[in-house]
């Protein structure tokens, strides 16, 4: 018997070291990755994973290249680490998880930086760019990816337009807020932070919306949203930082002085009414009426592949959101979810109008294309009635993979849209003047 258990013992401290990434070597920057917690054209925050109980948390950064020389870098700033409590039990999944906040930095400016300790080791020195303080910035956005290869040709084809950010609507790497998936997040970490460097050398931070995938039980967890997202929450310092402080899923970026883009939970672990509504229409309304105003959330309110009517999820949102969005003429709202493509006419109140709001969709950034279910049923008239609608809220669609290419002009005075498919072929593309 104790000659049994001592061999069940020893497999399992094997199996224990095999699966762990850096138990042996007892060192190493697992993951590095840019969010940010406030303004973006004069702060960035470096994300990075390292072996636990490994030394403080410190980014070394310049405006010009130093090759990873400690010494010669102008500016040093520490942060803090915290732990995912329910990874501590995987083999190899351990890790602190680092958040370095960058604040006083130029906008529209390159910088150089290398993460880590001396414990640990450090990053290759990596670059990045702040936002430009006119908002004359192209993104890319996008939802529902997962890790197929498929990710990785969009993400390629992405980077390709050197953006200024990655913008993602949910449904990331269907995890589902599952920490015996974690290796998911790892292969999607891997993913973006090999693929979205921008031809210039840029390392591309990320926005990032909460999806139903993100959530162990999808929708309703309101009770205890950091345990049921503990990687949206533990991996991503977007709003507080650390996991014993409120970090919130629904916040807001000014991209320049011209652009406020909000960011939302359709229902994972935030109810859409309650205090996300009330803020969002406090903070709609206080926005300048020359500000552009973005919005991004996972659950369509104008689907292409679910059903428009109550009582889908879709119609829940927009009881609850879109009457702030017509209030304020919302420039565009950018929705997932649906694994298609699709562009709606510009809207207020369900029906066209030239100073309505864009709907741009719908979530195919990875995932399998479905058929456009519900863009094939408002071409019936009959189907339009029995939705109480008098023509179809979509102006394109296309079960497709894809993500979209955003451009804004400076001083926002215009925007470029364009759908990029996983060849890199641009097969919709729409200007929105405000
Ligand atoms: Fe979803």
């Amino acid at each position: 018997m104790f000659r049994f258990l001592r061999y069940v013992s020893v497999v399992s401290i094997a199996i224990v070291v095999a699966a762990c990434p850096f138990g042996i070597a007892g060192d190493g920057v697992l993951h590095c990755y840019l969010t940010w917690q406030g303004d973006t054209s004069t702060t960035m925050t470096v994300n990075y994973h390292a072996a636990p109980g490994h030394g403080p948390s410190v980014v070394y950064y310049d405006t010009a290249p130093r090759g990873g020389d400690l010494n010669a870098y102008q500016f040093e700033v520490t942060g803090s680490s915290h732990r995912i409590p329910v990874l501590e039990l995987l083999a190899g999944a351990q890790r602190d998880v680092h958040v370095v906040e960058l604040t006083g930095l130029e906008p529209g400016t390159a910088y150089y930086f290398v993460a880590g300790s001396t414990e640990t080791g450090f990053t290759d020195e990596k670059m990045f760019r702040t936002i430009p303080a006119n908002g004359a910035v192209n993104f890319v956005t996008g939802g529902d990816m997962g890790t197929g290869d498929v990710v990785r040709d969009l993400l390629s084809h992405a980077a390709i337009q050197s953006p200024y950010f990655g913008l993602i609507g949910g449904d990331v790497a269907y995890a589902d807020g599952e920490a015996r998936q974690w290796r998911e997040w790892e292969q999607w970490l891997d993913n973006w932070e090999s693929e979205m460097v921008t031809p210039e050398g840029y390392s591309v931070p990320m926005i990032l919306a909460i999806g139903n995938h993100e959530t162990r039980g999808g929708f309703g967890q309101f009770v205890a949203p950091k345990a049921a997202a503990p990687f949206y929450f533990g991996y991503f310092a977007q709003h507080g930082s650390g996991l014993e402080f409120g970090r919130r899923a629904y916040f807001d970026r000014w991209i320049g002085s011209a652009v406020r883009l909000f960011v939302l939970d359709t229902g994972h672990v935030t109810p859409l009414n309650g205090a996300q509504k009330t803020w969002l229409e406090r903070e709609l309304a206080a926005t300048p009426a020359d500000v552009l105003t973005l919005a991004v959330y996972h659950v369509p309110m104008y689907p292409s592949h679910r059903n428009f009517a109550p009582p889908s999820v879709s119609a829940l949102v927009r009881n609850a959101w879109r009457p702030a969005f017509d209030a304020c003429s919302l420039t565009a709202a950018f929705e997932n979810h649906d694994h298609t493509q699709k562009r709606t006419k510009r809207l207020k109140n369900d029906v066209p109008d030239p100073n309505g709001t864009l709907y741009i969709g719908d979530g195919c950034f990875g995932r399998s294309p479905r058929e456009g279910n519900q863009a094939i049923a408002l071409e019936d008239p009959t189907e339009l009635a029995n939705l109480g609608l008098s023509e179809s809220y979509l102006a394109a669609w296309d079960s497709r993979r894809h993500f979209w290419s955003v451009d804004i002009a400076a001083d926002a005075t215009s925007i470029d849209f364009q759908a990029i498919d996983e060849s890199g072929t641009v097969f919709d593309t729409y200007t929105l003047v405000p």
